[in-house]
């Protein structure tokens, strides 16, 4: 019995000295030293390929090193084998602190003053108190929830959409199609914190840009593959929207001469939001190993027909 680690190899030597301390008799190597392929029964990984998954005839547990899993593609993953999503807390407090600066800069119009300042110009905007600035979170698993729990001091307006309802204090709650539209016209800040899944793909599309108010913020920090990159700079240089940052895009990094490295109403970074901590993860998936050992209900394993 070994685990397998197949992700950025300098992390890795983190999580290799966690093993060794707390797990002593499982071996963990760090690929491209696999060991015995046959004795791999848990993988961590970010994108590992079908072919790879299919050389592991004893694999049982693929833990996805990022909250998401849409990279994977689960319909390659053996029936055999459960995935189990990460869930760790150094992701969550990157998320938390990403996305509170992400609104707070479109509450401020940061972005205006950029341009102003690039243009040596006093150029002041009217302040708009927070309890005049609604904010709505599409996503309300892990992550959306620590949002909207930190957000919640300044005082704005919080709403948020999920598939199935919720009830969250201080927090409108909205759940499915049929209230996305409702949902939707109050926000002046729109985050999305979604799963990339089929019923997700391009949500973010030019409907959804019309049933905001108008100048309306975005923030994606979901997945590229949640935008219409194409209705979003419409959306811009109309002014029906009126900023946006970017965690994620789709490809990354993007081309060059991309429109949006340049464009004067986006935020762009490199994918740097939520970023899986060594030393927290470690300990995560090491507890979920020893939970299948014990023959005992997992954590954070991935719906496969819901996608996440
Ligand atoms: P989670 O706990 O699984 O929560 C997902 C939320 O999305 C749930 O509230 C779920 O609704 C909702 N949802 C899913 N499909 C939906 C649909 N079709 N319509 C409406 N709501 C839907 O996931 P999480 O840990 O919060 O992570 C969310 C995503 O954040 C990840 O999948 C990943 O893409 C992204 N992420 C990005 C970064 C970054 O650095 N930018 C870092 C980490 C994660 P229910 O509650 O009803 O199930
Ligand atoms: C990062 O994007 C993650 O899914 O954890």
């Amino acid at each position: 019995m070994s685990i397998l680690y197949r992700s950025d190899a300098e992390r890795g030597r983190t999580w290799a000295r966690i093993f060794a301390a707390e797990a002593p008799d499982l071996p963990f190597h760090i690929w491209p030293d696999t060991g015995n392929l046959e004795a791999i029964e848990y993988l961590v990984a970010w994108q590992p390929s079908a072919e790879f998954l299919h050389s592991l005839p004893s694999l049982k547990l693929l833990f996805s090193i990022g909250a998401g899993v849409d990279q994977i593609g689960l319909e390659q993953v053996p029936d055999t084998v459960s995935v189990v999503r990460m869930v760790e807390p150094g992701i969550v407090s990157g998320i938390v602190e990403f996305a509170t600066m992400a609104v707070l800069a479109l509450h401020r119009n940061v972005l205006h003053y950029q341009r102003a300042q690039r243009e040596a110009e006093w150029r002041h905007l009217d302040v708009v108190p927070a309890a005049e600035r609604r904010v709505g979170i599409m996503g309300l698993g892990v992550l959306g929830q620590a949002v909207l729990q930190a957000l919640s001091p300044f005082g704005f307006a919080l709403r948020g959409w999920s598939r199935t309802p919720k009830q969250i204090p201080g927090v409108d709650c909205y759940s499915g199609s049929d209230a996305f539209e409702g949902f939707l016209g109050g926000c002046d800040i729109l985050v999305c914190l979604l799963p990339l899944t089929d019923a997700t793909r391009r949500i973010l599309d030019q409907r959804l840009f019309r049933c905001l108010p108008t100048g309306a913020r975005l923030v994606n920090l979901g997945r590229g593959g949640h935008l219409d990159q194409s209705a979003l700079l419409e959306a811009l240089d109309s002014g029906r929207l009126s900023a946006a940052v970017l965690d994620v895009c789709e490809p990354e990094p993007l081309p060059v001469g991309h429109p949006f490295w340049q464009h004067p109403s986006i935020m762009l970074t490199p994918h740097i939001a939520g970023v899986t901590q060594p030393v927290t993860a470690a300990r995560i998936v090491l507890e979920n190993i020893r939970r299948h050992r014990r023959g005992e209900p997992l954590h954070n394993v991935v719906d496969r027909a819901a996608g996440y």
